[in-house]
C-alpha cells in the first residue's frame, strides 16, 4: 500500500515537472494592482455585446462596444506601466480596434460582419489570458 502510495505520487511529481512549464508559458507578473473589476465587467458586457448583436441593436453595440474599448485602454496603460511586455499592450490595443470595427459594422447593419469580428475580439481575450492570466487553482 505504503509503497504504491509514493509511486502515485512520484508519477504525479514528474507529470507535473514535465507539463509545467511546457504547457504554459505564463510569464511571472506580479499582478497584485491588477483590476479584476475591470475584466470581470468586461466578460459581461461581452455576454451583452453578443446578444445586442444577435438582436441587431446598433444603439445598445455601440454602447457595449465602447465600454470595452475602455476596460481595454485601462489594461493597455496598466500593461504599458509594467513594460517588458509588448505583446500584451498590443492585444490591449487590438481588442480596441476591433471592438471599434463591430460597432462600426453594426451601425451599417453588417451584422454578420459584427459577429465574426466580435469572435476575434474574443480570440484576443484569450491570447493575452494564455500568456498572462495565471491559471486557476
Ligand atoms: C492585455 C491582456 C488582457 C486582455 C486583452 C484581456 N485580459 Fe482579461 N485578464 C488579464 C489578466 C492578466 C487577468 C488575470 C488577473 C489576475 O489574476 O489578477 C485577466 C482576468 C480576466 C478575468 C477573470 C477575472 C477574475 O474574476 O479573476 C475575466 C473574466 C477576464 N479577464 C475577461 C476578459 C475579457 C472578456 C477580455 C476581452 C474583451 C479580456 N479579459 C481581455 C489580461 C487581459
Amino acid at each position: 500500500m505504503r509503497r504504491k502510495r509514493t509511486a502515485v505520487l512520484g508519477a504525479l511529481g514528474i507529470a507535473v515537472g514535465l507539463t509545467g512549464p511546457l504547457v504554459r508559458a505564463t510569464v511571472s507578473l506580479d499582478l497584485t494592482d491588477f483590476n479584476d473589476d475591470v475584466m470581470r465587467e468586461m466578460d459581461d458586457t461581452m455576454k451583452r455585446l453578443d446578444s445586442n448583436i444577435a438582436t441587431r441593436d446598433p444603439t445598445s453595440v455601440a454602447a457595449d462596444a465602447q465600454s470595452i474599448r475602455d476596460g481595454l485602454k485601462w489594461a493597455q496603460d496598466y500593461f504599458t506601466k509594467k513594460g517588458n511586455v509588448e505583446d500584451a499592450v498590443k492585444w490591449a490595443k487590438q481588442g480596441q480596434d476591433l471592438a471599434d470595427a463591430v460597432a462600426r459594422s453594426a451601425q451599417s447593419s453588417d451584422f454578420e460582419t459584427s459577429l465574426t469580428t466580435y469572435d476575434s475580439l474574443v480570440r484576443t481575450c484569450r491570447a493575452c489570458h494564455d500568456a498572462y492570466k495565471p491559471p486557476d487553482i
